[in-house]
């Protein structure tokens, strides 16, 4: 065996082995750590309020990177400023679990923009290098909850059209060093943004 080979081993069993280290969710604990975040995301999760996201159904993967990086001040979140500094890593791992394990609800589209935002759902734009959503987030919005790569299916719109625009103006930057939601938001018009938060809203 060359160094190499061997330092890669050494590399890939170390890792393997601080993720087993790494804290469980568990999703009965997690209930009752969730009421003071009922009052905006609903107490399964299915938020009444266009601007509050859903979160039953989400990935837990994805639930847990998003608390890291709220509690940490990576991503900001004006609305819950505080409200996580008393929670450690096995109560964000629990909530995570406890959303993770609701049944997400799906809103209705605008039969008007349904068209335009399945075209660029489905397909991308080819011609600018936009790679299609379904790779990522699957034909039916679900996502990929091993991979982290978030559900999207029944999202309200409001919330979708914040995301996407805050991706393109930079004023969200927690995806990662491949920056691969800002470059594919850098594709997209108003017109485009509002199309695929309708198609998205209606998804299942
Ligand atoms: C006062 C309202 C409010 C409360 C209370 C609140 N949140 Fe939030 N939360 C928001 C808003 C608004 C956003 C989206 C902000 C944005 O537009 O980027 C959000 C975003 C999130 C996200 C990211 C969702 C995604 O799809 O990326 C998670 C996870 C989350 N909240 C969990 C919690 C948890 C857990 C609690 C309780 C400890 C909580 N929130 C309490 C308003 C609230
Ligand atoms: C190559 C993979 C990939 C593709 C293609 C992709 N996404 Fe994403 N998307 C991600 C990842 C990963 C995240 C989570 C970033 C993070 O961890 O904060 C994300 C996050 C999002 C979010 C935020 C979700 C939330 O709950 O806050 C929205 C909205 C979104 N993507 C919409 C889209 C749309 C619309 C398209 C197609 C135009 C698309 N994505 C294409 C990987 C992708």
């Amino acid at each position: 065996m060359n160094k190499l080979f061997v330092s890669l081993l050494l590399t890939f069993g170390l890792c393997g082995a601080t993720q087993a280290a790494d804290v469980t969710g568990n999703a009965a604990a997690g209930q009752a750590k969730t009421l003071v975040c009922s009052a905006c995301h609903g107490p399964d999760g299915n938020s009444m309020a266009p601007n509050f996201p859903k979160l039953a159904g989400q990935g837990e993967r994805y639930l847990l990177k998003q608390l890291h990086e709220i509690k940490d001040g990576k991503r900001t979140v004006l609305e819950m400023t505080g409200l996580l500094a008393g929670l450690n890593d096995q109560d964000l791992a629990d909530i995570s679990a406890y959303y993770a394990s609701q049944k997400g609800s799906v809103g209705a589209a605008d039969p008007n923009l349904v068209a335009r935002g399945e075209a660029l759902f489905r397909g991308g734009k080819l011609a600018e290098g936009m790679p299609a959503c379904t790779g990522c987030h699957s034909p039916d919005g679900t996502g990929n909850a091993a991979a982290g790569f978030p559900h999207l299916g029944g999202q309200h719109a409001d919330y979708i059209k914040k995301q996407l625009t805050a991706f393109r103006e930079g004023d969200r930057v927690n995806d990662g060093d491949t920056m691969v939601m800002r470059s594919i938001a850098a594709k997209l018009s108003n017109k485009d943004i509002d199309a695929l938060a309708q198609y998205i809203q209606g998804l299942h």
